[in-house]
């Protein structure tokens, strides 16, 4: 059974943002199933680094986004990205530098709260109506 999973409390109303965040969750998915199947670290590490790269084209297209409709709450947003992005690297490396051969339980409630605080709480913001 899925683990992350997008549904319609996530819709922020522009359909561009919602596939992006389908995908966002997809790669967390393979993440969190690649870390409980017994996936090596070095799977898990290409995981976590594909998940990385997107989060990054992600929060470039929504903030262009948000700057083409003329959003007014862009500069908050926009440091609230950089904050994630920061914890993400945090975790990341992290585990890299350590010998873990599994991420921990700490880093799977990252990824969950990001979607239930950031996605839903967040971002549903910039939605049109
Ligand atoms: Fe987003
Ligand atoms: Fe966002």
């Amino acid at each position: 059974m899925a683990y992350f999973v997008w549904d319609e409390d996530l819709d922020v109303g522009v359909e561009s943002m919602n596939d992006q965040h389908r995908h966002l969750i997809d790669l967390m998915e393979t993440v969190y199933q690649k870390n409980r199947g017994g996936a090596s670290r070095d799977e898990i590490l290409a995981a976590v680094d594909d998940l990385g790269a997107f989060v990054i084209e992600h929060f470039r297209d929504e903030e262009a986004m948000m700057a083409e409709q003329g959003f007014p709450g862009l500069d908050a947003h926009r440091q609230l990205h950089a904050n994630l992005l920061a914890d993400f690297s945090r975790h990341t490396e992290a585990f890299r530098n350590s010998e873990a051969t599994e991420l921990p339980e700490d880093f799977m409630a990252f990824l969950s709260l990001w979607i239930n605080t950031h996605i839903m709480a967040i971002d549903t913001k910039y939605s049109p109506e």
